[in-house]
């Protein structure tokens, strides 16, 4: 078979080995309140590198504890946290598979637990109204990405990614229904993206030239050419990989009906459209199947495609776009969008687990979804 897809790609001064990457999936419940990456996470991500995927981008980790999604994520927010990821980065190295951690700061969807919420502007969002970040926590949040990003580094990341949508703090600045602020951090589409501007810049500095600096951006926040003009930002101040998803919206796009990618997808290929090649970009959402995959590559549509479930369900998925090997399909049944208890639900890991009974992915626990959860 051939295929765009299994050819090396040039991301960064990095040489991917292949255009087909893991899309970051947290799994909450597997660490505690020390946010330290126990061996189940190298296990679950070395399957992924062992299944031949071209590049990981370790789920999302947060920066400070105060801005956590859920009390039991994954930190970068002390030395003491490096140790478990270059567990991570070590037995990934090993099959020539390129690594990235997505940095994280939830903002105004900090879980109670875990501290007050703030954002850009005291907004409400999902029933809960934030405090408003002074400008010297601003300066405060901006340092803790720079030095996130160098203990990433020091665990062996080639890369960072920052999470710059779904609706998180970065993206809070930039969606003018969340950030309503009057200085130079509000406004016009310059000062909305100067906060992750100024975080690109920091770790620019701080981590040199060879390191991968990725923007998970909303490819349309709120329309594509506002979108399209923040990317362009995030370009000039560093960043040499676009991976695009979704946001807070509203999207005020026209997608074309009967399209053969989702909303999600097509809005993240009209950027790629735009970049004309600049940097490389990245796609997601619903690519399923292998050939949904190679298609998107093999017709120019996108650099590379990001996957989450159908890596959830198939560690072995990459080698399934890439050589059409046999694999457990996603069912889309879309459980794990809605858990944060990763995959116990999933038919396709369930299936695994019967061949596999030491399968990382499996887990037996039945809790409830929680409501925060719920809410997206
Ligand atoms: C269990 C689960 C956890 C997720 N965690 C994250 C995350 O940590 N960071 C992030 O940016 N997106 C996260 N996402 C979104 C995925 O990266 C991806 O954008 C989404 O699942 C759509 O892609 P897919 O159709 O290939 O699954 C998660 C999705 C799932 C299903």
């Amino acid at each position: 078979m051939k295929t765009k897809a299994a050819e090396p790609i040039r991301i960064g001064t990095k040489l991917v080995k292949n255009r087909v990457t893991f899309a970051p999936t947290v799994k909450f419940d597997w660490t505690d309140a020390t946010g330290i990456a126990i061996d189940r996470f190298r296990r679950h991500y070395e399957d992924r590198a062992r299944g031949g995927v071209g590049l990981i981008c370790v789920e999302a980790t947060c920066v400070e504890p105060g801005g956590r999604l859920s009390p039991t994520q994954l930190g970068l927010w002390e030395d003491g946290q490096i140790a478990g990821h270059k567990a991570i980065t070590d037995a990934c190295h090993a099959y020539g598979t390129t690594m990235l951690v997505q940095i994280h700061h939830a903002g105004s969807g900090t879980h109670p637990e875990c501290g007050p919420a703030f954002g850009p502007s005291a907004v409400e969002r999902r029933g809960r109204t934030c405090g408003e970040l002074t400008k010297e926590r601003i300066h405060e949040i901006i340092a803790a990405f720079v030095t996130a990003a160098k203990r990433a580094k020091a665990a062996g990341y080639d890369g960072v990614q920052l999470h710059a949508c779904h609706g998180y703090l970065i993206n809070q600045f930039i969606n003018p229904l969340t950030n309503l602020r009057t200085d130079e951090y509000g406004g016009s589409i310059e000062n909305r993206a100067r906060f992750g501007c100024e975080i690109l810049r920091g770790i620019r500095e701080a981590c040199g030239p060879d390191f991968i600096l990725s923007m998970r951006h909303s490819a349309a926040e709120t329309t594509l050419a506002e979108s399209c003009a923040i990317a362009d930002l995030y370009v000039e101040a560093g960043a040499d990989y676009l991976q695009m998803s979704d946001g807070i919206g509203p999207y005020e796009v026209e997608y074309p009906e009967g399209y053969p990618y989702n909303q999600c997808c097509w809005m993240g290929i009209q950027v790629h459209e735009h970049m004309k090649g600049r940097v490389p970009v990245s796609v997601v959402n619903g690519i399923l199947t292998p050939e949904q995959a190679r298609k998107l590559i093999d017709e120019g549509l996108a650099d590379t495609v990001d996957s989450a479930r159908a890596l959830l369900a198939d560690p072995n998925w990459a080698r399934a776009v890439t050589e059409g090997a046999e694999h457990i399909p996603c069912f889309d049944c879309k459980v794990c969008f809605w858990s944060p208890f990763m995959p116990h639900r999933c038919p396709a890991v369930a299936k695994r687990r019967a061949a596999d009974p030491d399968c990382p992915d499996y887990t037996d626990d039945q809790r409830p979804i929680p409501e925060f959860a719920k809410k997206g």
